[in-house]
């Protein structure tokens, strides 16, 4: 099947993680979000070592929280010792909440409020990733009256353009993060970085962009950067001690995307880095990565019930759904391509075809269109695969629809990660 944590049973059903997924919808109910959480630490490691081993002892991924963002995550990435990226005080506050050693945060965000950085500075947040001369200045002000020097990254862009969804696009030269290379405001904001007290520059970050499959992108990107680093050692003899690559490997969603050997990206990525440096005569700075969706999107997977099948004759068929748009946005948003299935029908022939129909109130709430099935009936239990990254993070409670909950599953046992939201919580915050 598309992943490896995923087969068939004797039953014919669709297991995940080892546990089989209609059982697990009779015990936590439908809609439910399932994360394998060997998968997660997997991944993880698999990035782990391979930067260690080929870009060096000091090079390390952060897991891009965004993409999955719940207290359990957080202290997955404790237990093998990683670094994270969170990009808001609501994700600071969560990795709090699950005990994560802070000074292993790396702090974004293109709009920190004063606010913000009062948070992170308070809760010892290791390196807060720079994006503008305001929040430069706030640090710097916040950081004097607590008596502390705060290590900080500039985030600049490299004009890359890497061809992926334009709202998941980056890194070009008139994005709204950063400070370009190419109009000399990069230059600019590190010559201002250089006459701030109580801030220490360590190094630089760029992102490109995400759902990436190529390596050109990724190169051409540590090209630009490695010469802008090499430009500053040269001009003003500054050392970059890191040079933080962004996200953005991609994951297959589909049999039609290709499959990513990320060790051996990051093993060809490295001798990419190596080269330039060497182009550049500089010594190579210590390499960081932040991926989310390649850690968390194959390790996750969406069970629904089936409700109402309508056959329109002469047009198409829909299969309806107790979700939708509000656990899975990225249709309706990106008209991201997913992997549907019925999981207690996994033996049968998909001879259905159909628009898999969310239960909003509007018609763009679809998970997916065009999609072929065995024969739906109520109550059977459709999976959607790879919906680990970006769905829980991005889910709403439009027409009042309660989230639902995050079963975990480590060495093939299931648990409550987080729970079900209730009616009472829709309604805990009105007065
Ligand atoms: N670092 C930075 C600075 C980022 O902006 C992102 C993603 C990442 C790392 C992680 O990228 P990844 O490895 O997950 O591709 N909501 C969209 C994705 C937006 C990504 C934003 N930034 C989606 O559902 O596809």
């Amino acid at each position: 099947m598309l992943h490896k944590n995923l087969s068939i049973n004797e039953k014919g059903h669709l297991e995940f993680a080892g546990v089989d997924t209609t059982v697990v919808a009779k015990e936590y109910g439908t809609p439910a979000y399932l994360i394998d959480e060997n998968m997660v630490l997997e991944n993880f490691k698999t990035y782990q070592n391979a930067m260690k081993t080929h870009m060096g002892e000091g090079s390390k991924p952060l897991f891009a929280s965004k993409a999955l963002s719940y207290t359990g995550i957080y202290r997955l990435i404790s237990e093998v010792g990683g670094c994270i990226d969170i990009v808001s005080p609501g994700e600071l506050y969560t990795a709090v909440n699950a005990g994560f050693d802070m000074s292993n945060a790396f702090f974004h965000g293109s709009n920190k409020t004063n606010a913000d950085i009062a948070y992170g500075l308070k809760e010892g947040v290791g390196y807060f990733i720079v994006d503008n001369v305001f929040e430069l200045e706030e640090i710097s002000k916040q950081a004097k009256d607590l008596g502390i020097t705060q290590k900080i990254l500039l985030r600049v862009t490299p004009g890359i353009d890497p061809h992926t969804h334009a709202k998941i696009n980056t890194g070009k030269v008139d994005s709204k993060f950063g400070a370009p290379i190419e109009t000399g405001m990069a230059e600019k904001l590190f010559c201002k970085v250089m006459e701030t007290p109580n801030v220490s520059l360590e190094g630089f970050h760029s992102h490109i962009g995400s759902q990436i499959f190529e390596i050109e992108p990724f190169s051409d990107a540590a090209r630009i950067m490695l010469e802008f680093v090499a430009m500053l050692h040269d001009k003003y003899g500054f050392d970059t001690n890191y040079l933080n690559l962004g996200g953005g490997f991609g994951v297959q969603y589909t049999k039609d995307d290709p499959q990513i050997d990320y060790a051996e990206r990051i093993e060809k990525l490295s001798a990419e880095i190596k080269e330039h440096c060497r182009d550049f005569g500089i010594k190579q700075p210590n390499i960081l990565m932040e991926p989310g969706r390649s850690i968390v999107a194959a390790a996750g997977l969406t069970i629904y019930e089936i409700g109402a099948t309508k056959e329109i004759e002469g047009f198409k068929n829909y299969a309806s759904v107790d979700g939708g748009m509000t656990d899975n946005p990225r249709y309706a948003l990106y008209q991201s391509p997913y992997t549907c299935v019925l999981a207690n029908k996994m033996n049968e022939k998909c001879d259905f075809v159909c628009t898999i129909a969310g239960r909003c109130c509007e018609s763009g709430d679809l998970i997916q269109e065009n999609v072929a099935i065995p024969e739906p009936s109520r109550g059977d239990i459709l999976a959607v695969l790879c919906t680990g990254a970006y769905n829980y993070s991005m889910a709403s409670n439009y027409n009042r629809i309660p989230r639902p909950p995050i079963i975990a599953i480590r060495d093939g046992k299931a648990r409550i990660a987080v729970r079900r939201e209730t009616y009472a919580d829709l309604c805990s915050l009105d007065e």
